[in-house]
């Protein structure tokens, strides 16, 4: 039996006690999922979140009305960061000698059992409509194929191709690794050595109210979310994954998202393309295609490789054109990256965590009076960090400058661009079953 009395000074201790304000009213199961919920908290470091968001959302909140409505967490708003654009390999204007040469390099690292690829699949497909995990989705081709299966088929090619095993390491968060794995053993691995799949499972975080009260979405439950793909490095080491690259001899670590029917997992070209860079990493990047493209842009801060994410980008740096008339922020992050093993180590050994920024969210929460509200406006922080934080801590990142046509078709929304429908044509279009 837990000691509620003493839990409950803790929670004043940091001004939650309203979190065990309808306590008496659970049932024995839903107080001990209450109680196993808070004690996983970590009450300060939450509370130093709320803090920073607040007092960022205070000092920017001009500056980004315009547009954004995440704040980065911590650093001092004060220090204006230095931002450039950041320079590009344009992969069309690679010779065929050096584009035969990356080829050749990337397909050893292939054979020799040297490449995993990462998938970040916590997110839910709650854009789309679809409850569950956003790679169980069916984007609506002849097959059927899901998400998940799309890019199983490509590793799977890849594997048969190169003749050696390619691990396959698939995050997952609290809320969706049991409909996730589940998903995985209905369809039998889509024909992937099960031995090779291995799924982790990301942190979460609870959603903090601007007064800085932790959010309760029913009376006996604390509304947490995923914290963002950036506790990738943290989780691959704890669960055990990473050991198991090195027990492997991994080299290179492609981590990409769930999301682009057109994600090359195992792209000789862009292995060979790392390898021969020299830097611990490398990403594909696009030519954005508009000013309000909901993709994030590579720039360098203070020199450093870096990503502004477009919640958090102004209007103006959005849309600022050269006289060419291109965007000076223009190279759009695709969510498909790669790391070399000494880079996620380097990631590591910092602590591996990188910076959270929170983003100011609506969500049904239990009031004082025991009602539950579903507010119009948003009412509390979520707080994510994200993975391409970690380049600039890396110092040095290749850009490779892809074709969207090939690379890159999203499932985003559910009608328009990056759609189901949009990716499903571009799917079809280049005949991205042949691919890998
Ligand atoms: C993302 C990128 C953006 C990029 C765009 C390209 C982020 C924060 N932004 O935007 O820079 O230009 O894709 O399509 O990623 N995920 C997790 N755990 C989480 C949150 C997300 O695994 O806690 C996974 C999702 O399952 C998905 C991917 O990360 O595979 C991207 O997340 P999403 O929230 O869809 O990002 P976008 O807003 O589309």
């Amino acid at each position: 039996m837990p000691d509620v009395d003493f839990l409950k000074g803790e929670l004043e201790k940091y001004g939650q006690a309203h979190l065990l304000a309808f306590y008496d009213e659970l049932s024995p199961e839903e107080q001990r999922g209450l109680v196993g919920q808070i004690e996983n908290i970590d009450f300060a470091k939450v509370l130093k979140l709320y803090r920073e968001a607040s007092e960022g959302d205070r000092d920017f909140r001009d500056v980004k009305a315009s547009r954004g409505n995440e704040i980065p967490c911590g650093g001092d708003p004060a220090d204006e960061p230095v931002l450039e654009p950041m320079e590009c390999t344009v992969k069309k204007e690679i010779g065929p000698d050096r584009a035969a040469l990356y080829n050749k390099i990337g397909e050893r690292i292939l054979e020799n059992g040297l490449f995993a690829a990462v998938t970040m699949a916590g997110g839910q497909g709650t854009r789309l409509g679809h409850d569950g995990p956003k790679g169980t989705y069916d984007i609506g081709l002849p097959s059927h194929a899901s998400l998940f299966e799309i890019q199983c088929e490509r590793l799977l090619r890849a594997s048969r191709r190169f003749g050696a095993a390619i691990p396959w390491y698939i995050m997952t968060s609290r809320e969706n690794d049991g409909d996730t794995r589940a998903f995985f053993r209905e369809h039998g691995f889509f024909g992937y050595d099960a031995g090779q799949i291995h799924f982790f499972v990301q942190n979460m975080l609870p959603m903090v109210d601007f007064e800085g009260r932790i959010v309760l979405d029913s009376k006996g439950h604390v509304k947490e979310g995923a914290d963002g793909h950036g506790g990738i490095f943290a989780a691959l080491e704890s669960s055990g994954c990473f050991d198991d690259m090195k027990r492997r001899g991994i080299k290179w670590v492609f981590v990409g998202g769930i999301d682009n029917v057109l994600l090359k997992i195992c792209d000789p070209f862009f292995i060979g393309f790392a390898e021969s860079s020299n830097a611990p990493a490398a990403a594909k990047s696009l030519l954005k295609r508009s000013a309000d493209e909901g993709v994030g842009v590579f720039c360098r801060r203070n020199g450093r490789p870096y990503v502004i994410e477009y919640t958090e980008i102004s209007k103006e740096m959005a849309g600022m054109r050269d006289d060419k008339g291109e965007f000076v922020y223009g190279e759009a992050h695709i969510l498909c990256n790669i790391f070399s093993l000494e880079g996620i180590q380097r990631i590591i050994d910092e602590g591996g965590g990188l910076p959270y920024h929170a983003a100011r969210k609506k969500t049904k929460y239990v009031a004082e009076n025991g009602e539950t509200v579903m507010p119009e406006k948003p009412n509390a922080y979520k707080f994510e960090a994200f993975i391409f934080d970690a380049f600039e801590k890396l110092e040095d990142l290749a850009i490779l400058r892809v074709d969207r046509e090939t690379e890159f078709a999203p499932v985003k929304n559910r009608e328009g661009e990056d759609s189901p429908e949009s990716a499903r044509r571009m799917y079809e279009a280049c005949k991205g079953a042949s691919e890998y």
